[in-house]
């Protein structure tokens, strides 16, 4: 008991130690993005330790979170991916050893602004952040609007502008380019963003009635212009009776309005867009590439197709094989009068080969495991002893993959553990010369698990093992 007590007792404080020392940072601010740009969300562990083997989740903060990208058993899990994210997200995979799983998000768009949670997690350790995103969105062009005369005879105009986020400035200039004084800026914030409206008040400075009005964000700048006829003015002086909406209609026709548009960075913001076209393309181009390269891979092995069946006289009691030696099933008892009792049979392990051995070349065929949960195939020695226990390695002449449950391995020494989709179709290539035995899953014609190096001196046969009474099937040559 007291034992028991001092191990609990070193193991929480080390549990303590671990979690008093790590620990996830990332900024302490919103960060402003810009849409169509690509940004990246700052999260590490401090001190610097490795995430490789760790679980990294982002999480969109909403009323249920979303999964914006979860990496686990060393590899990017995109099943679960909340679809709005899809092909946008990616870790920096050299960053993840030194314990940064910042997020880069390519390119932003304006629904991604909210909360955004990185979460850490190891065997023995947890922690997680928020990060704040505020999307930065350019609003409409200006629009000027001229609303009334004063008693002095200036001109009232208004710039206005909707759907900025977030606020911008809003400057009245003159034509040098200085700041005008001009009333308050009015502000307020719909379902677009904020729409923003600043009044002026001018006069007739005769040659030069040209103003300027300028939205102003950290990354964004758009500029319109507006020029006003004198006689705007002298209208005024001419005819004070008039209603201010009839005047407003004739000031109307001869106010010249040039809108130019000016991005303060439009140059930077194409380039950066062409940049980020470009990464796509050649990410694009890249996996397009490997997919090609890993078909042509696989076709390759094809081409060594060999007409595999099994052989009845080598089964174990408990297993059936169908008449065309194609299938082999886990039976519920031993037959019993099989006709030979004979030396090949194998009388402890459930296992079965080929007639077909094979020596010095190359062959490759293909076994259809789809619902069964319990095998192991691939090739094995001619020696291998078939009355006793068999192990599974290449030490003991076996080169196999296995599916035990939901676990795929590779029987090596000692075994690997596959992380794999299911498998419905397996196919085994053997370059007996090379010393290379491959596994490959045929319908996503991606390699399983290869052994290398190996040195053969016997014949090859294809081996099978079944502790279920689902079949594996030998896929036929004439498919
Ligand atoms: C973090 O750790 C990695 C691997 O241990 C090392 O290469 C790197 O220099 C370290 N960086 C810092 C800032 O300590
Ligand atoms: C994490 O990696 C990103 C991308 O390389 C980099 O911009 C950022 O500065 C890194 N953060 C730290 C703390 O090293």
């Amino acid at each position: 008991m007291m034992a028991v007590c001092v191990t609990l007792l070193i193991f929480n404080s080390f549990m303590e130690y671990q979690t008093e020392q790590l620990k996830l940072v990332g900024p302490e601010a919103s960060l402003y993005a810009v849409a169509g740009e690509n940004l990246v969300l700052p999260c590490f562990i401090k001190p610097n330790t490795s995430a490789v083997d760790m679980t990294v989740e982002w999480l969109r903060i909403e009323e249920m979170p979303l999964l914006v990208h979860r990496y686990r058993n060393h590899e990017d899990r995109y099943e679960k991916q909340t679809p709005s994210y899809r092909g946008r997200t990616s870790l920096f995979k050299e960053e993840l050893k030194k314990g940064n799983a910042s997020l880069k998000l390519s390119p932003v768009q304006a629904s991604d602004e909210g909360k955004y949670k990185c979460l850490i997690e190891d065997k023995s350790w947890y922690d997680d952040i928020i990060v704040h995103i505020m999307v930065e969105a350019q609003g409409s062009h200006p629009v000027f609007r001229m609303e009334s005369y004063d008693n002095s005879g200036g001109v009232n105009l208004v710039c206005e502008s909707r759907g900025w986020r977030p606020e911008p400035e809003v400057l009245w200039l003159n034509r040098d380019g200085d700041p005008l004084p001009a009333e308050e800026t009015q502000i307020d914030r719909d379902t677009e963003g904020f729409s923003v409206k600043r009044r002026i008040t001018v006069h007739d400075y005769s040659d030069s009635n040209r103003f300027y009005c300028r939205l102003q964000q950290k990354h964004h700048m758009m500029e319109a212009e507006i020029i006003i006829n004198s006689k705007v003015f002298e209208a005024w002086k001419w005819d004070v009776g008039i209603s201010v909406s009839a005047c407003l209609i004739a000031v109307g026709a001869i106010i010249t309005a040039v809108i130019c548009y000016k991005k303060a960075s439009v140059l930077q913001r194409e380039k950066q867009e062409a940049a980020s076209e470009l990464q796509k393309m050649e990410e694009y181009t890249a996996s397009e590439l490997h997919k090609v390269e890993k078909y042509a891979d696989f076709l390759k092995k094809k081409l060594s197709l060999v007409d595999v069946t099994l052989d009845p006289d080598t089964a174990h009691p408990e297993l059936r094989v169908s008449a065309d030696g194609k299938q082999v099933t886990r039976g519920d008892t031993r037959q019993k009068n099989l006709s030979k009792p004979s030396l090949k049979r194998f009388s402890y392990y459930y296992s079965v080969v080929g007639k077909q051995s094979f020596y010095k070349r190359r062959f490759y065929y293909e076994v259809q495991v789809r619902e069964n949960t319990w095998w192991t195939l691939g090739v094995m020695r001619e020696s291998v002893n078939r009355k006793g226990k068999i192990t599974w390695s290449p030490q003991y002449g076996l080169w196999t993959v296995a599916l035990s449950g939901n676990q795929y391995w590779a029987k090596a020494d000692p075994d690997v553990r596959l992380t794999l989709r299911e498998v419905e179709k397996v196919g085994v290539f053997v370059d007996y010369e090379e010393g290379l035995v491959s596994f490959y899953d045929v319908e996503s014609r991606s390699h399983i698990y290869s052994f290398t190096g190996q040195s053969f001196t016997e014949k090859l046969y294809p081996y099978f093992w079944t502790w279920n009474n689902k079949p594996l099937i030998i896929t036929a040559v004439t498919e």
